[in-house]
């Protein structure tokens, strides 16, 4: 599957420059959309009003009234989905690319938490329209909590009739809108503490194709909400955005238990992949200390922070300490030590020495000089087969020693091989996105002598050292480029004009804006027209009655001298409850006193499919100790229709209410 992103950056890569390849810096484009959608929220707040009551007319009112209002309301939608778009493209690249394990498995947990905070914001966003979205939004999200004992009064109640809705409640859930992107920014500071120079945000041009596309696609498609919510209804005829409310599909048609199962067994075996999937085991360097002089490069090249420099007794005040609980085994800092201080043990520096000069030995008398290839396991020549010499059959003309990163590659050994008479040395790195972050972008530095340590100049003859570039997917273009270094030529430049790059681009931008926009206002899929339905509810106390405790009573066949005082504890009886449709009883149950001590009202939510018609409803309800004391009646002649529902109510004081 990784090279599903192989392909995309290589397709990308061959014709527009690597700048503005979305596919190499997923997660920094997820941050530059987040923080499109964070100024377009904020902007929102000119607009909007966070009432039950008028949070849907308020933005309705966008529509007709505001074209910078609504061009914010969909920049906001849209940008969010572009966030949660490239999170999950960015999760599953690191994913096939193995990018999780040893020390990245901070990242990775801390990336698991964000995506569950980031879809949870989106969530509750959908909720504060307050449309028939947002109802099914807050139906889900109230058949969770009510598993939990966090309610006495399961919320899913509050969205029985429109006067039971808590304004409180939606006030919450804006507040909480508002703060989890705090809880993100923590979250993402973790996620990337063990990064060196982090690529946080997109560069300026892809800033700005990011930002002016989907400001089109705000114009050109704007945001809308479903019909207001009514909670009488029961058909779902709207669109939904399947980035954020997918989840909407479980929540329809499982139990809270469940719900709750799937998303704990799902997070628990997604968290856990650093540890059972299979990863590359990693090989950590040591510090020669006799040769560290404390220049402080390995600190400043490690892409991992696993280097700190620390203090020691002597001429030289610092020194470098490997955190091995934090090191990778990407090799880089080996060529970052001018000394040649570190050892890689997988190829300490004797061995790649000894390699170079009987490979530059092995070349044949009638052709003396030879070409070294030095290649990133992780490049398209990751897999090239090499036998112990370097020799391999598809380049004929090298030999091949495959190294952990491009960044290994120490300059010392790239002159080594070239004063003793290699031809040409190559480099081979494994393209944008790189799997040890920074290898191929030092490399080139080191190379144009913009990074210690540099290649230097007068020591190779700049023509005979060359740097290729080829992720894993790119095999064709590498080999037929090392064939053509090795003939001395240059590799082909592409062949398109520069009207087919932009149109190239074009269709990139708009492909990627199709898949952002597409999913987000497509049509929920429920049921068609669900059969009317009838419910009932309420939430009254029983009566008290008196009965001895379980320690004092059963004393009956004593005499009574022999008997101990009898206590009495107060509890409530179970609250019953009897519907009748059209004469015939459809439902007779009891529903046990809340509390501890059972001691608190008794709380009802009956819902019965009842079948298209007028019909003649009786609620009875009784709460005395006598099974057949109904204290409570009401009957009404009620119309039942295809998708909608009647609820009646019953609250001490209140009496019934037919809705
Ligand atoms: C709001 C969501 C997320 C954002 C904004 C985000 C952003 C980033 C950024 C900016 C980097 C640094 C890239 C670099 O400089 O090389 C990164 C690295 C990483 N992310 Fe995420 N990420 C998010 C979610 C996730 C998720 C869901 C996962 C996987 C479950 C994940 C896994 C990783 C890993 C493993 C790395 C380290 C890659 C490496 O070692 O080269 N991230 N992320
Ligand atoms: S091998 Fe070196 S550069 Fe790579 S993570 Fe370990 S200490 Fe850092
Ligand atoms: S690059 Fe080498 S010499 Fe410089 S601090 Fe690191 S180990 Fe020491």
């Amino acid at each position: 599957c990784e090279g599903l992103f192989l392909h995309l950056n290589r397709l990308v890569e061959r014709y527009l420059p690597s700048a503005v390849n979305p596919f190499a810096r997923m997660g920094a484009v997820a941050n530059t959309a987040f923080a499109i959608s964070l100024i377009s929220g904020i902007l929102l707040l000119f607009w909007y009003s966070p009432s039950v009551n008028h949070a849907y007319q308020s933005l309705e009112a966008l529509r007709e009234g505001s074209f910078l209002g609504q061009l914010m309301r969909s920049l906001h939608r849209y940008s969010s989905d572009a966030c949660l778009l490239f999170v999950v493209l960015h999760a599953f690249q690191t994913l096939f690319a193995r990018k999780f394990a040893g020390p990245r498995w901070l990242a990775w947990v801390s990336g698991v938490f964000l995506v569950g905070v980031l879809w949870l914001d989106g969530w509750l966003g959908y909720w504060l329209v307050w449309d028939e979205r947002a109802k099914y939004v807050a139906l889900g999200t109230a058949k969770l909590l009510d598993v939990l004992p966090i309610f006495a009064d399961p919320l899913s109640r509050s969205f029985l009739t429109p006067d039971m809705v808590n304004s409180l409640l939606f006030f919450l859930v804006f507040f909480l809108h508002m703060l989890l992107p705090l809880a993100l920014g923590i979250a993402l500071w973790i996620h990337i503490m063990r990064l060196h120079k982090s690529v946080f945000f997109t560069g300026k041009r892809l800033t700005l194709v990011i930002a002016l596309s989907l400001i089109v696609v705000s114009i050109l498609h704007p945001a809308t909400s479903a019909a207001p919510a009514d909670l009488q209804r029961l058909q779902a005829d709207f669109t939904i955005d399947y980035f954020y409310l997918f989840p909407l599909y479980l929540t329809q048609h499982l139990e809270g238990g469940v719900l709750w199962l799937i998303t704990l067994i799902a997070t628990a075996v997604v968290t856990a992949v650093p540890w059972w999937l299979p990863r590359r085991k990693t090989s950590v360097p040591t510090v020669l200390e006799e040769r560290c002089n404390g220049c402080e490069q390995c600190f400043n090249d490690c892409p991992y922070n696993a280097i700190t420099m620390i203090p020691r007794e002597g001429r030289v005040a610092l020194k470098s300490f490997i955190d091995p609980r934090k090191c990778v085994g990407c090799g880089i800092c080996v060529g970052s030590c001018d000394p040649a201080g570190i050892i890689y043990p997988a190829l300490p520096p004797l061995a790649a020495r000894r390699w170079v000069n009987q490979a530059v030995q092995h070349s044949p008398e009638e052709a003396p000089a030879v070409n070294v290839a030095f290649v990133c396991a992780e490049s398209a020549g990751g897999d090239l087969a090499v036998d112990a010499d370097g020799f391999s059959p598809e380049l004929p003309d090298y030999r091949v020693l495959p190294v952990p990163c491009a960044g290994w590659v120490h300059p010392l050994l790239v002159e080594r091989a070239i004063r003793r008479g290699a031809q040409r040395v190559l480099i081979v790195g494994c393209g944008s996105d790189p799997y040890c972050r920074k290898g191929p972008a030092w490399t080139e530095e080191r190379l144009e002598g913009r990074r210690k340590p540099a290649f230097r100049r007068e020591k190779l003859n700049g023509a005979r050292v060359g740097f290729l570039q080829f992720n894993r997917a790119d095999r064709k273009r590498f080999l037929d480029a090392a064939r053509a270094f090795a003939r001395g030529e240059s590799p082909e430049p592409s062949s398109i004009s520069r009207w087919q790059k932009i149109a190239l681009a074009a269709m990139l931008v708009i492909g990627l804006n199709t898949i952002t926009v597409a999913p987000s206002d497509a049509p929920f899929l429920a049921s068609a027209s669900p059969a009317p339905e009838l419910v009932v509810t309420f939430q009254l106390p029983g009566q008290f009655v008196e009965q001895p405790t379980a320690s004092t009573g059963g004393q009956e066949e004593l005499l009574p001298h022999m008997r101990s005082p009898v206590t009495l504890e107060r509890r409530r009886v179970p609250v019953r409850l009897r519907v009748t449709v059209d004469g015939k009883e459809l439902l007779r149950n009891a529903y046990k006193p809340g509390g501890l001590f059972s001691d608190g009202t008794s709380i009802a939510v009956e819902r019965l499919p009842i079948p298209p018609g007028t019909h003649t409803v009786g609620i009875d309800i009784g709460n005395t100790p006598d099974p057949e004391e109904w204290n409570f009646h009401a009957e009404q002649v009620l119309e039942f229709t295809a998708g909608y529902r009647h609820v009646v109510r019953f609250e001490k004081g209140v009496g019934f209410r037919w809705y």
